[in-house]
């Protein structure tokens, strides 16, 4: 079910830096029109106009720009203001500004500079918030809450440090549990009170893994606490509309996942690097973060911002090509997306932003390329308006977990330089895709059950409970394929004993006895045994990371063919209760995951739409109780012949054609 019930299509609008010209804010609204345009997202940044001097307030041309946006069926984001602060707040407040973790504090400037614990601060924002919300939080116009924006970054501040010793006494209560926790005797860390802990420091604690875990850990909910207080001042001045924040790609430092109870929309801020690398190649991975975002709430999400065309801060601005913004638009409504929206209609005359794309360049008129096509979105969402607020439903998961990875990365050994990751979930995610299937891109801490096949790569934390959610997903049917380096530390990143993957060693039939890191250019390889499950005269190239296992009951089906451990399993597969375990020992080439993910969809039955999707060509559903709604794209460079039965479709965009395009999008329908 969608929030709203038209596809939202618009983007970040800062008319505060235009006020000295009303006739090029009425021209805004013409071209807006123009553009099929019928949202903005007002007053990100716009802290200085709206209160000049402490508690001297200017909403008034606030106001006539929501009544003028309203006159003309434009309906607004509002943002609250929070993520840049005026100089005379900064000034009179100093512990508003961020401290480093060098135990510097920032001078005034830039943006998202601010503690989130500072008492002042919290003060001010709710001060503002309380009174936007009483003013404009009824106004039919506005439609959500865009809370501060793309929220990061941490402060080191005596106040947020005395909040982590408070946030430490709670989890822990005494500090004995927090030194066992911490494993604080290793190198005499240990602590006699928690007055002693200090947040991790360039020029302090540094290598405390439970420490720095803990403190990523505060960050979120600290970033979460301050999202909560902006959403509390919303609720009191009288405002109950849905709350959104933007998230962003691949963001390491927020949990995003732990903001489910404030926020109700999920959305992102999406720039991907068009055209430095292959489109077909960049188009996966943004689908990727797509499905990363929707799987969050598992619900349709917004696409908060996007570049009209080039954005000023890569290191080369190059301009998207004629045909991709429509592409990668309906590509994040292919995934789930009930927005299209950019960064930003009006282009800023000055300062950082100032040849960043936007709607509208400072030539100021609508004959542009970029004009152009941004009008031809909004009337390609008008064509697939039925499309709104349907579902997506995704039969495979894969587990990307950014708490186990925060562990991981900084856990020293087996491979310092570089664990591979993002890019070993992305090689299964390809291989499902390829498959044309919906993906989840869940965390650990998410439910599994609903899932006929759960990916679970490098899982090198088992949060607490996740091996029972994993041994009884399997024991009840599920098909659950697990790697190397996965169960090795429980929740504050001590080591299970005993033997690992933890509490899963007789799911999977085997135990992980070593592994084994190998250099940049260093390579094994997979080969089938007699258990062989496909083609046995493929060899699967393999680096990084060589877990050598010792089996109990598990097949193997691949097994090493160099080194000391030649013979040893690669790959291995067991029957256990109604379910199956798979275990991947090594960081396999693409192909591998391509011909694995292949093989499991067809062995467990998976639906797919079609099979045969010829290369670069992406396929995603969409569905209500009666339809499904299939997205076709081609990301290639060429167009591509395609051989699929299109026959039981009918066409809701685009041609029906077996020849599609380079770019081009066809959206079909079917009864379900
Ligand atoms: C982010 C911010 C915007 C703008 C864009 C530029 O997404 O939220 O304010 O700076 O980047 O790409
Ligand atoms: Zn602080």
């Amino acid at each position: 079910m969608s929030t709203y019930n038209t596809f939202l299509h618009g983007g970040d609008y800062n008319p505060e830096q235009w006020l000295h010209s009303p006739e090029i804010l009425e021209k805004d609204i013409e071209y807006m029109k123009m553009a099929n345009i019928n949202e903005v997202t007002l007053g990100v940044f716009a802290w200085s106009v709206l209160e000049p001097e402490d508690e001297v307030y200017n909403f008034d041309w606030m106001e006539q720009i929501i009544n003028r946006l309203h006159e003309n069926n434009i309906k607004v984001m509002l943002a609250t203001p929070s993520a840049a602060r005026p100089k005379w707040l900064a000034d009179k407040y100093e512990e508003v500004l961020r401290v480093e973790s060098n135990r510097q504090r920032n001078l005034f400037g830039g943006r998202h500079n601010h503690c989130y614990t500072s008492p002042q601060y919290r003060r001010k924002v709710r001060d503002i918030n309380v009174r936007l919300s009483k003013k404009f939080g009824n106004h039919p116009a506005v439609i959500a809450w865009h809370i501060s924006n793309e929220l990061s970054g941490e402060c080191h501040c005596p106040l947020c440090q005395e909040a982590f010793r408070n946030w430490l006494k709670d989890k822990y209560k005494t500090i004995d549990a927090l030194n066992e926790a911490w494993a604080t005797t290793f190198w005499s860390h240990v602590y006699n009170d928690f007055s002693q802990v200090e947040s991790p420091s360039t020029i302090g604690e540094s290598g405390l893994h439970g420490l720095n875990l803990d403190w990523k850990r505060f960050v979120t909910d600290q970033t979460v606490d301050f999202v909560k207080a902006e959403k509390e001042a919303i609720l009191e001045g009288g405002s109950n509309l849905p709350m959104i924040i933007n998230m962003m790609y691949d963001y390491g430092g927020l949990n995003y996942f732990k903001f489910k109870d404030v926020v109700d929309i999920a959305s992102w801020d999406s720039y991907p690097r068009w055209h430095k690398e292959d489109v077909a190649e960049i188009a996966v991975d943004t689908a990727m973060q797509h499905d990363f975002i929707r799987s969050l709430f598992k619900k349709p999400f917004l696409l908060m911002e996007s570049c009209p065309s080039a954005t000023n801060w890569q290191s080369v601005s190059k301009l998207k090509r004629p045909g991709l913004l429509l592409a990668s638009s309906l590509q994040a409504v292919a995934h789930g997306s009930d927005s299209v929206q950019y960064f930003q209609i009006r282009q800023s005359r000055g300062s950082s932003e100032k040849f960043h794309g936007a709607v509208i360049d400072h030539y100021g008129k609508p004959d542009t390329r970029v004009f152009k096509e941004v009008t031809e979105i909004g009337s390609s969402l008008q064509q697939i308006e039925e499309i709104c607020g349907s579902n997506t439903v995704s039969k495979v998961a894969i587990i990307f977990d950014l708490e186990s990875r925060w562990a991981m990365e900084d856990a020293q050994g087996p491979r310092n330089k570089g664990l591979y990751y993002r890019e070993t979930v992305m090689k299964i995610y390809k291989g499902l895709r390829k498959l044309g299937l919906n993906v989840d891109v869940i965390n650990s801490e998410q439910s599994i059950n609903e899932y006929d096949i759960v990916y679970v790569p490098m899982l090198y934390m088992f949060r607490d409970g996740f091996e029972q959610k994993a041994r009884s997903y399997v024991e009840q049917g599920g098909n659950l394929v697990l790697s190397y380096w996965s169960g090795i530390v429980n929740e504050t990143d001590l080591c299970y004993l005993g033997g690992t993957p933890y509490g899963l060693m007789d799911v999977f039939g085997l135990r992980s006895t070593e592994i084994d890191g190998l250099d940049d250019g260093e390579y094994n390889h997979g080969v089938s045994t007699e258990n062989t499950i496909w083609n046995p005269s493929k060899i699967y190239t393999c680096e990084h990371l060589c877990d050598l296992v010792h089996i109990t009951t598990a097949t193997p089906i691949l097994v090493y063919n160099e080194d000391f451990y030649k013979g040893y399993p690669v790959l291995t597969a067991n029957s256990f209760g109604k379910g199956n375990a798979y275990y991947i020992c090594a960081d396999f080439e693409q192909e591998f995951y391509d011909d694995f993910c292949e093989y499991l969809v067809k062995k467990h039955n998976v639906p797919v739409e079609f099979s045969n999707i010829p290369k670069g060509i992406q396929v995603n559903t969409r569905e209500t109780e009666d339809d499904v709604y299939v997205f076709i794209q081609n990301f290639n460079k060429e167009a591509v012949e395609m051989n699929l039965p299109l026959d039981n479709y009918s066409v809701l965009y685009g041609e029906k054609n077996q020849r599609i395009g380079s770019l081009e999008t066809i959206v079909l329908k079917r009864k379900k």
